[in-house]
């Protein structure tokens, strides 16, 4: 299987579009070495990038918190993410807009001096857990926790943040699951490694506060869905012993969008009506 640097394309990097191939960074990137990179993962349905502007907010957020600014505005990050899905011929898509601290005259930890880089691109991209989305996806619970916002900008989309989701995730995937489930540095329930998560009790929802980890615009968009449906929605700190009492559960994400969950560890629950219902609304609203 050709890698994602042997395609066939052009990515947007630094105001151009550049063949996919010679899409490169050196070696000495400061971001290689200290993490200094932030990134979107975004999706385009039927031509139209759903929270599109929000995303690149988002964006330009993230590295606020890391102590950098993309030398492009949020208006000139639109319009590159235009032209990256017109180039690509593409109307759904999945699209990942990165920017980091490259190479430059500094190699130590600070690197204030060294030139930030934004690049974009855009591929093909189905179901993020395959057949679970209908099934229901089997999550393993980390050994790793979500960190205290004392300890990292845990509100940012940044690269460092995702070295525990790498290994949580292989240590999930060589057990059969689809993913790792995350408790917080103070043992409540978090989130997955790239989706946030949402529990059904007697027909009221229960999810996590995300007061230590990432703010999904999926999630906020779902508890929009549920408020609107008069569905009762507790943003709340949640132990992990309460999942036993849950009944339905899924995950929320970008690249997840709505997927039910049917395992936590031993914890059981079903793909019910309000998943899937929830699940298919998510689906017409992204196309609408
Ligand atoms: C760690 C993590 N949490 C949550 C999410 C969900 O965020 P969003 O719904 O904005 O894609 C993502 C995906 O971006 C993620 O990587």
């Amino acid at each position: 299987m050709a890698g994602y640097d042997d395609r066939d394309g052009m990515i947007w990097m630094d105001g151009k579009m550049v063949d996919w191939r010679a899409a490169n960074v050196h070696v000495l990137s400061h971001a290689m070495h200290y993490a200094s990179s932030v990134f979107e993962g975004e999706r385009a349905y039927n031509g139209k990038i759903f929270k599109s502007r929000e995303h690149s907010e988002r964006l330009h957020f993230s590295a606020g918190e890391l102590d950098f600014q993309i030398p492009y505005t949020v208006d000139e990050i639109e319009a590159a993410k235009a032209e990256v899905l017109a180039t690509a011929g593409l109307r759904d898509a999945y699209l990942r807009a990165i920017a980091w601290r490259g190479a430059g005259p500094d190699m130590g930890v600070a690197s204030a001096r060294n030139p930030v880089h934004l690049a974009i691109a855009a591929w093909e991209w189905g179901a993020y857990y395959g057949d679970a989305k209908t099934k229901g996806a089997k999550l393993d619970i980390s050994k790793w926790k979500r960190p205290s916002p004392e300890t990292i900008p845990v509100h940012a989309k940044a690269a460092g943040l995702y070295m525990i989701c790498t290994t949580s995730k292989h240590a999930a995937e060589a057990k059969g699951c689809s993913d790792a489930l995350f408790m917080d540095y103070r043992g409540y329930v978090a989130e997955a490694t790239g989706a946030n998560i949402f529990f059904v009790k007697d027909g009221e929802v229960h999810t996590p506060l995300a007061d230590c980890f990432l703010n999904g615009l999926t999630r906020q968009t779902v508890i929009g869905m549920l408020k609107e449906r008069n569905v009762t929605v507790h943003e709340r700190h949640i132990m992990p012993e309460e999942m036993e009492g849950f009944q339905q559960c899924w995950l929320t994400g970008t690249a997840a969008e709505v997927t039910p969950v049917g395992m936590i560890g031993d914890y059981t629950f079903e793909v019910g009506a309000l998943t899937r219902d929830i699940g298919a609304a998510y689906e017409q609203l992204v196309r609408s």
